[in-house]
């Protein structure tokens, strides 16, 4: 006999958590296949996904403690504090990293009571298409459901070459777990990944490389910020290599050496202990059976899905990074909850245009809507508003005052197009930028806005009245 349901998702990541929690606040008799190796201690796979188990929420633990020992080692003394020499355990370190995962990936467990929805521990691939839905298998057992989300997401690329054993050659995975900080460290791909695991392990002390192809940092980024970005990371001495080219990479039991050729076409050779490979991700579909059912998948092995994640079939719909757009847990969280909603009748409304961006680097780095050079390149007049942050009160007082907050306006509406920010706080900062787009607020509403003082916020106020070139404090 087969379990039936209103709504089976695939997936217990932030998007399958989300749309099922959705699903069945709306009413609807909902059920969430997880099948992932994390197990917890009754021996089921935690959920949560990439985001809470070996993503967001680990990084950001390890982010914090390396931050933490880099003001003790360097920023204390400034301030007439003396610890002497600091020193980091970092069993202890990850052990607080792993009790906060257990904290968070129970939690959702607990949500799934409250609201009702089944946890069926399992991989879930299709079978075929039944009366009443769709036929999936869910480890050894047979569900039926109407509707079926697919929340699968991603997992790390590999290079051809250089195999990952998750204790030298790491991903995401190893790379959030060494058992003690590497002496020299390797890391190919100056993304997102590279840069801010990059700079956990360089405030604990070792010594990074960082080996990325393409000639431009952080090509999607505002090119102003990325610049500010690769000065400064640079000044705290992690060495970015950009214009590379990776050749063989040899192993042995201590260490990795990697051949490159560096920008100019020279030769080079870089020895390291251990060695990050963060150069983006793919989705899982592989274990899918989507072929048996005939769901469309993209030359990239992404489902193939419109605007409301509507796949090719009827009643099955696929959020998150299994899918276009960026892999962020956000991102992610916003097509789960539009999906319930419009399978529930309602309107479902995701926009694209006003996902923020984050890099928990530090300063962080984090934006909103259009690049300069995307305005540039769709010929859009605009004005700029740039504000540093060492002119601002509570920015010195924290000695935070690198950085700067960026507002890009229509030059003939006024309407905010763009919030650029390198600078303490700046993952909370740009929640006032999106806001702004997505109530198509001019930068005269934000330069009307009453900011309170001494806040890091007031930078923002001072970009908007700098769009205007009216800044009071600059
Ligand atoms: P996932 O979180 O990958 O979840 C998919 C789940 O589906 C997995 O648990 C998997 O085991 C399960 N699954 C797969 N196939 C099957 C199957 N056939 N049957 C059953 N279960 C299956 N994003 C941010 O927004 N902010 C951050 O700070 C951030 N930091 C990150 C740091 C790192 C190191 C990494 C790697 C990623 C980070 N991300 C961050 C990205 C974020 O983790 C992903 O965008 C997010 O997890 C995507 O959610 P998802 O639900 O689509 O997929
Ligand atoms: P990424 O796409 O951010 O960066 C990968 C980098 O590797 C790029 O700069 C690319 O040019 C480079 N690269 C690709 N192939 C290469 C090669 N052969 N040699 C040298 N360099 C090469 O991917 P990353 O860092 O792996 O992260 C994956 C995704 O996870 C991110 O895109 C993001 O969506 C998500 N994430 C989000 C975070 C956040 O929101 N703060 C934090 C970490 C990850």
């Amino acid at each position: 006999m087969s379990k039936e349901f209103d709504v089976l998702v695939i997936g217990g990541g932030p998007g399958g958590y989300v749309a099922a929690i959705r699903a069945a606040q709306l009413g609807f008799k909902t059920a969430c296949a997880e099948s992932n190796p994390y197990a917890d201690p009754k021996g089921e796979p935690r959920l949560g996904g990439t985001c809470l188990n070996v993503g967001c929420i680990p990084s950001k633990a390890l982010l914090h403690t390396s931050h933490l020992f880099e003001e003790a080692g360097h920023g204390f003394a400034d301030q007439g504090i003396s610890v002497g020499t600091p020193k980091i355990d970092v069993g202890k370190m990850l052990a607080r990293k792993s009790g906060i995962v257990d904290q968070l990936t129970g939690g959702i467990k607990g949500l799934f009571k409250k609201n009702k929805v089944t946890f069926l521990p399992g991989h879930g691939s299709f079978v075929k298409q039944a009366a009443g839905g769709w036929e999936v298998k869910v480890g050894a057992e047979t569900v039926v459901a109407k509707n079926v989300i697919v929340a699968t997401g991603s997992k790390a690329r590999h290079l051809p070459g250089i195999p990952v054993d998750n204790k030298i050659i790491v991903d995401n995975v190893g790379a959030l777990d060494f058992d003690a900080v590497p002496k020299k460290l390797a890391v190919i791909g100056a993304g997102v990944i590279g840069l801010e695991l990059g700079s956990v392990w360089r405030r604990l002390g070792a010594e990074v490389t960082v080996l990325e192809a393409l000639p431009d940092f952080l090509a999607a980024a505002d090119q102003d910020v990325a610049k500010e970005a690769l000065k400064l990371l640079t000044k705290q001495g992690l060495k970015i290599n950009l214009g590379v080219q990776i050749g063989e990479v040899k192993t042995a039991k201590k260490g990795v050496t990697i051949a490159y050729t560096d920008k100019s076409g020279a030769a080079q050779k870089l020895e390291a202990d251990r060695l990050i490979v963060s150069v983006g991700r793919v989705p899982n579909t592989d274990g899918l059976n989507a072929g048996a059912v005939g769901l469309k998948l993209n030359e990239r092995g992404m489902i193939e899905v419109d605007g409301h994640c509507r796949t090719n079939l009827p009643g099955v719909w696929a959020v998150g990074d299994v899918v276009r757009g960026p892999m962020l847990a956000h991102k992610a969280m916003e097509e789960a909850v539009a999906v319930a909603e419009t399978i529930a009748g309602q309107a479902g409304h995701i926009n694209f245009d006003t996902i923020p961006y984050v890099i928990y680097t530090s300063p962080e780095i984090a934006w909103v809507g259009k690049t300069e050079q995307q305005l540039k390149a769709e010929g859009v007049a605009y004005k700029a508003g740039k504000i540093p942050f060492a002119f601002n009160g509570r920015a010195l007082g924290i000695g935070a005052t690198d950085g700067f907050v960026k507002i890009l306006a229509d030059a003939a509406t006024d309407r905010v197009l763009g919030v650029h920010i390198i600078g303490a706080g700046a993952s909370d900062l740009v929640a006032e930028g999106v806001v702004a787009i997505e109530f198509s607020a001019a930068a005269e509403d934000l330069a009307r806005i009453c900011h309170a003082h001494p806040t890091l916020s007031e930078v923002l106020h001072e970009a908007a009245l700098a769009t205007d070139k009216r800044p009071l404090h600059a």
